[in-house]
């Protein structure tokens, strides 16, 4: 049985063993004013994608999670967090220059979890439980055919957990591939219980066996799932 995660307190020092994942939990701010804060800590053109938000909600999560990647990124790399230059994949996915320091990060609704790694490729996501979307027709649109029944198996009062159980593991295995919905969502699937792994792909079992996924549960009302390539490695989840 899956052990549920242990979430520690910040740790004095930001040290990131070969052999580890790091994934930090954030309270995003919900206004301009609390949004404040990060503002002067991201570039010119973040910045600016902010400015481009017409919800206000959605433009403080933004620079709350990108300020709070800079500072996390910052401390264990040593350099203040305006000084990070970002490059992205033609899919979208920031990374650093010339680091072998891996992060990914994701946010839903006041909540942002991050990974950080060293030199695995690492794909993080979290959704906050809404029973309003979690219905077979949406899971029909999005999950492949093995997983619709596995779903439509859940009993009534557990399927808005297993629905964003399934779907934050299909959206932390295509982060951590970094290609986006290219890959499509129908040629592999997850499981939807424990323990978390990709139980089938289209490009064969070594697939299967090359990536490994966790099951993170953050805070209730949340579900999560963490996936890097699979190997001998700790995972620590701590608070910010
Ligand atoms: C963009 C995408 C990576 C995730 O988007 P999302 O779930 O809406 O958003 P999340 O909060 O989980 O993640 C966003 C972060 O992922 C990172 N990201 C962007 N593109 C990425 C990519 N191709 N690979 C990995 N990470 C990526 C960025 O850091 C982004 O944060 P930012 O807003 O600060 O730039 C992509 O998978 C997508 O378009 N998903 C759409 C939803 C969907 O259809 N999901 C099907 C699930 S079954």
């Amino acid at each position: 049985m899956e052990l549920p995660t242990l979430w520690e307190e910040a740790p004095s020092s930001h040290d990131l063993p070969e052999n580890q994942v790091q994934v930090w939990q954030a309270t995003l701010p919900r206004t301009e004013e609390e949004a404040a804060p990060f503002l002067p800590l991201l570039s010119a053109d973040e910045a600016e994608r902010a400015g481009r938000f017409l919800v206000d909600r959605a433009r403080a999560a933004f620079v709350g999670a990108r300020g709070t990647l800079r500072l996390l990124l910052g401390r264990y790399l040593g350099v203040p967090p305006l000084a990070l230059r970002f490059c992205y994949s033609a899919a979208g996915k920031p990374a650093l220059e010339g680091q072998d320091l891996c992060f990914n990060l994701s946010h839903s609704q006041g909540l942002a979890l991050y990974a950080f790694s060293r030199r695995l490729s690492v794909g993080i996501d979290v959704e906050r439980l809404r029973p309003e979307v979690a219905d077979v027709q949406i899971a029909r649109r999005f999950f492949s055919t093995r997983e619709v029944a596995a779903l439509e198996l859940v009993e009534a009062n557990h399927r808005t957990e297993a629905f964003f159980t399934c779907w934050t593991r299909k959206e932390a295995y295509l982060k951590a591939r970094g290609e986006g919905l290219s890959l499509g969502l129908d040629s592999f699937a997850v499981s939807l219980g424990e323990p978390a792994a990709l139980v089938h792909s289209d490009q064969g079992t070594d697939e299967c066996r090359r990536w490994r996924l966790c099951a993170l549960h953050p805070r209730p009302g949340y579900v999560g799932a963490l996936c890097a390539p699979g190997g001998d490695w700790d995972l620590r989840c701590f608070h910010r």
